[in-house]
């Protein structure tokens, strides 16, 4: 039977169909509430509305699920690599052997990128946050390949901008890196794997070869692998909405990157080493720091607690909790900042604040101190999420394309002047 949800508006009652996802999860179709009744709905943050349907990724906030195509993050961390992971977001099943190496083939020949994009770099001054590079450097693509931009571009062209986009972007990040840090900026690799080339490009000099230790590129292709999807958040739904106006995959996968930025989202990794160094050099004073989050005059959060959907835990961090562990170890690093860490998240946990509101340390909180074990500098944290989260912006931008959902606008309660006739200046 065909559920249905009822409502009544000044006398008058409209029926409104249900929707059933396939792990039963429900929402009411409102797309025909303003024909019909005058009403929109209003959700500030959309924390209670469906944006899209959508079969790239499922997550279960209150079970701390989440899945890729229906397969776990905890299977996937453990038994897969990034671009297997990559490929099963686009395409929606795992590749055979054949599919793969075709993928990872057709990767390796775009990993060089055009060399005046060198002249771009050399625009930016040397302070320039490697985020913003980053995304300068990933629109300027459209320049390189225009025919991107013709919104009735073939499956062929769009299959060629996925791949060059994957290709190129470890190129355009660790070349943002060696911006910040005025090093030349180093080529490509193709005899190595994808997150070998990247540590290699971002930590080589002409000088000296950088043998890539391969506890390092393990651990960064298996943290690309759980930052490569998280459904309908503030950087996919921003690369859906650009894409809606049909603009290029290069122009929304940009303003992804600005989306993710922010340190509320994926720039929470950077606030996080920030707070704990910062706690740190406060004596270690943790309790003094959950207080200041705890008080409603004060500014300060947490960096890495709380999540939009998560309220039990978050997988991710569990994952990346574990091996941060590992990889200090295997590695032979060790980095006070954990201990302060742990102490935060054992304090935070307990405190009747944080239990009200399912208060959890999510995917950022111990990611930081992982990459600091391996090497990346703070400023580039943000960078290393956006590369992982690549292959899932493509994947929602192209369901998105695929499934023609129109240009995305919102509409809005107008809370301002009602009209009024102009004032010329000398009478104001
Ligand atoms: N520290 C202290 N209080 C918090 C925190 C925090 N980190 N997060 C939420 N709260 C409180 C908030 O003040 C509010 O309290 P009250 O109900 O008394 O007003 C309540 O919890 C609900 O918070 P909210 O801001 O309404 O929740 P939201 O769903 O809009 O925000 C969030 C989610 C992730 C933006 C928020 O938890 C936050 O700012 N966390 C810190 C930043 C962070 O770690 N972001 C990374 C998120 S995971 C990576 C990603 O996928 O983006």
């Amino acid at each position: 039977m065909n559920k249905k949800v009822e409502i009544s508006f000044q006398n008058e009652k409209i029926e409104l169909p249900v929707v059933t996802g396939s792990e039963n999860e429900q929402a009411v179709d409102i797309s025909k509430l303003r024909s019909q009744t005058g009403l929109i709905t209003l959700d500030r943050g959309f924390k209670n509305t469906g944006s899209t349907s959508s079969s790239i990724t499922f997550l279960d906030g209150e079970r701390g699920i989440l899945r890729y195509r229906g397969y776990s993050i905890e299977d996937l961390a453990q038994h897969s690599s990034f671009l297997e992971v990559s490929y099963l977001l686009i395409n929606g099943q795992l590749p055979n052997i054949n599919e793969l190496n075709n993928f990872k083939s057709e990767i390796t020949n775009h990993t060089l990128v055009a060399e005046d994009v060198r002249s771009i770099l050399d625009g930016f001054p040397p302070r320039a946050h490697p985020m913003g590079v980053l995304c300068s450097l990933v629109s300027s693509l459209t320049a390189f390949y225009p025919k991107s931009l013709d919104p009735n571009r073939s499956s062929e062209e769009i299959n060629g901008t996925i791949i060059r986009t994957i290709a190129k972007l470890p190129t355009l990040a660790a070349w943002s890196y060696k911006n910040r840090v005025r090093q030349p900026i180093i080529y490509p690799r193709n005899d190595l794997d994808y997150s070998s080339n990247f540590l290699h490009m971002m930590f080589a000099l002409p000088t000296l070869n950088n043998n890539v230790n391969p506890i390092v590129a393990n651990a960064l292709d298996k943290l690309l692998i759980l930052h490569a999807d998280h459904e309908q958040n503030c950087s996919a739904s921003t690369v859906r909405i650009v894409g809606s106006s049909h603009a290029s995959l290069y122009a929304s996968i940009s303003a992804g990157i600005n989306a993710l930025w922010g340190p509320l989202h994926g720039g929470a990794n950077q606030a996080v080493i920030e707070m704990l160094e910062q706690i740190r050099n406060d004596e270690g004073n943790v309790k003094k720091y959950v207080q200041k989050a705890k008080d409603k005059s004060d500014p300060f959060r947490l960096m890495g607690f709380g999540h939009r959907v998560y309220k039990s835990f978050d997988p991710r961090a569990r994952i990346i909790k574990k091996t941060c562990d590992e990889v200090l170890e295997q590695l032979g690093v060790t980095d006070p900042v954990l201990d302060v860490a742990k102490e935060l998240e054992e304090i935070a946990l307990k405190d009747q604040y944080f239990i009200d509101r399912s208060l959890y340390p999510n995917v950022d909180f111990y990611s930081g101190i992982i990459y600091r074990a391996l090497g990346i500098p703070t400023d580039m944290f943000t960078v290393m999420f956006a590369l992982g989260r690549i292959p899932g912006w493509i994947a929602q931008w192209k369901e998105s394309r695929e499934q023609n959902e129109p240009i995305g606008r919102p509409r809005q309660i107008y809370t301002g002047e009602k009209q009024r006739d102009y004032i010329n200046i000398k009478n104001r």
